[in-house]
């Protein structure tokens, strides 16, 4: 009796393993995980939930979001950012922001936030920089960062932490801009600027990279002085070949170089970490020096804004406002979205170039193989 019961237990449980299967095999994906971090270039609506006042334009209004989502999804643009496009890749769904209540995190968190600095707040507060409104920073998002590995139980450097670091793709977007801007017409001097930025990238960097980070995307910064919102404010004679803010590309052009030569020296710290570099500021220029290749017939203005010819913006009637309810009619062939933020379209040929066509060193491609046999 005893020996039939256990044979049928055992036929049970042989079943039970049989219809508990999955019909065949799932594909193994990449990365289980991204974790994003950044300012609005990469916030996928972390602005929308945080306290404060928000850094810029309404992001909550129509006509962000007409494109993709068809309403507002507090991202930056008429639809889908480069992490948008990253994630679909690796098959992945689009990040939560991590300020988003009851967020699914199972597929990765996005931390970062609009109006984000690399350099902590107090920079500004101190040095009486009064434009810089928006408290967050490259640090608060390491904080936000450590507070969702203590709520998904994830305390310390555990070997537990380390394997679920192993399995996640680090998503570094744009940071910096939004340093340069604020502090743009202060008393401090940019290299000043530029060094406590790049020391404190580094230092973001390496807290993740020790932390047990193994693949980590940095992207450079954009030619952030083709953006109308710097064609503005700079002077009409300053401009480079491409007809853009002079000063401003140099700047974020000397930002890039520094922050290459940081990452070699995190390369050699962590050899054990793929670090790849996404360079915006040449997949930017290549775009800029042949627009209509990819689609755009119109480089240099934004697509919704106000005040016509040439850039169609008025810093006191951007986008979303009462002013501004309606954009352009064909969002895809403009490469800027409100004056300072990009198209869902420029940000799809970023992504591609990214993926596809070589602009990361090492290239993406590299980084994938790396994880698949590493794992
Ligand atoms: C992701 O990009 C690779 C090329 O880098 C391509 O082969 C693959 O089909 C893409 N996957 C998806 C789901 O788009
Ligand atoms: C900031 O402003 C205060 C009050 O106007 C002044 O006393 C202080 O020296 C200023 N600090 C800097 C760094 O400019």
């Amino acid at each position: 009796m005893a020996i039939t019961t256990l044979h049928t237990v055992f036929l049970f449980l042989f079943f039970f393993i049989l219809i508990s299967l999955p019909p065949s095999s799932p594909v193994k994906l990449p990365f289980s995980k991204i974790f994003a971090f950044g300012d609005s270039y990469t916030d996928t609506g972390n602005t929308h939930s945080r306290t404060g006042p928000y850094s810029y334009g309404y992001v909550s209004n129509l006509p962000y979001g007409t494109t993709f989502f068809h309403h507002s999804t507090d991202r930056y643009s008429d639809g889908r950012l480069v992490i948008d496009f990253i994630a679909t890749n690796l098959s992945l769904p689009f990040l939560s922001p991590y300020l988003r209540r009851n967020s699914d995190f199972s597929h990765g968190v996005n931390f970062a936030v609009a109006g984000s600095t690399a350099l902590d707040h107090s920079f500004f507060v101190d040095n009486n920089i009064t434009i810089a409104i928006t408290p967050e920073s490259l640090q608060t998002q390491l904080e936000w960062f450590a507070e969702y590995l203590e709520k998904s139980g994830c305390q310390g450097r555990s070997k537990q932490c380390h394997e679920k670091f192993e399995d996640a793709l680090f998503w570094i977007g744009e940071i910096g801009a939004n340093d340069y801007a604020y502090s743009f017409a202060s008393s401090v001097s940019p290299n000043v600027v530029q060094d406590l930025v790049l020391k404190n990238v580094f230092k973001f960097l390496e807290t993740l990279l020790s932390e047990g980070a193994k693949y980590i995307v940095v992207q450079g910064l954009p030619l952030t002085g083709c953006l109308p919102l710097a064609m503005v404010l700079s002077p009409p004679d300053d401009r480079d070949r491409l007809g853009c803010a002079a000063t401003v590309n140099n700047q974020a052009n000397k930002h890039n170089l520094i922050l290459q030569s940081k990452i070699e020296q995190l390369r050699k710290q962590y050899p054990k970490a793929i670090i790849s570099y996404a360079d915006y500021f040449n997949a930017h220029r290549t775009i800029m020096n042949k627009p209509a290749v990819y689609g755009f017939t119109e480089p240099f203005k934004a697509c919704c804004g106000s005040g016509g010819d040439p850039y169609n913006f008025d810093i006191f009637a951007t986008c979303g406002s009462p002013e501004v309810t309606k954009a352009c009619s064909v969002p895809s062939k403009f490469v800027n979205w409100d004056g300072v933020h990009l198209t869902e379209a420029l940000y799809k040929v970023v992504a591609d170039m990214f993926l596809h066509s070589g602009y990361c060193h090492p290239p993406f491609d590299v980084l994938l193989k790396h994880k698949l046999q590493g794992s």
